[in-house]
């Protein structure tokens, strides 16, 4: 008989979490670092306050980012964030799930959680994302949402090099 899948919660971390964030973050740079804007060396000697100050930015029911994470036991496996970048309109970024835990439908549920969270603030006007045309499980996944590509451009990702990046739009009513 097959053992049973572990539990996957999806949750919206506190302050307290931080050092669980970090690791998460650090381990999506090392790992995935052609589908990030930042880099792993300019993360890793960051201080504690660093990162207490970036999972700060996600608490309360005003904040200006949401930080969404799948939590498996005691570990965090998968993650996903927004933020406002003006008046209404917001920025999905940080996504991610460890190699080991793909395919399972967590960025599904991962992205499900974070439209919900968004749709509950009466503010929100447009949903917008930045994604490397080569991240091709990434791209089929925000088009499943309703993303639609809107521009391309080319940007220095987190491994040094040009990528062609996809400006995407949610075209759908949030
Ligand atoms: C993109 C990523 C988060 C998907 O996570 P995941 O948990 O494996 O995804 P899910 O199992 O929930 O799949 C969700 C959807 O993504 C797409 N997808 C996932 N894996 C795919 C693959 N190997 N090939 C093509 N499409 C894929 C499908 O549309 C899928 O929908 P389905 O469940 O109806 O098949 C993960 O592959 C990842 O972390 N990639 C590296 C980092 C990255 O590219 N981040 C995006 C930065 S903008």
């Amino acid at each position: 008989m097959e053992p049973n899948p572990m539990k996957i919660e999806i949750i919206q971390p506190t302050l307290q979490d931080w050092q669980k964030v970090k690791k998460l973050r650090l381990d999506a740079l090392k790992k995935d670092p052609q589908a990030f804007g930042a880099s792993y060396e300019e993360e890793i000697n960051e201080p504690d306050q660093y990162w207490q100050e970036k999972l700060e930015e996600s608490i309360g029911k005003d904040s200006k980012e949401v930080f969404v994470v799948a939590k498996e036991q005691d570990e965090y496996v998968g993650m996903l964030g927004s933020e406002e970048a003006n008046e209404g309109k917001w920025f999905i970024k940080a996504v991610y799930v460890k190699p080991e835990h793909r395919g399972k439908g967590i960025a599904n549920k991962l992205l499900e959680n974070m439209l919900s969270a968004l749709k509950s603030r009466n503010s929100i006007k447009e949903i917008e994302l930045k994604v490397s045309a080569e991240q091709v499980a990434a791209v089929n996944l925000y088009k499943k949402y309703g993303f639609e590509i809107m521009d391309t451009v080319d940007q220095e990702l987190g491994d040094g090099k040009e990528h062609e990046v996809y400006l995407m739009k949610l075209k759908h009513e949030i």
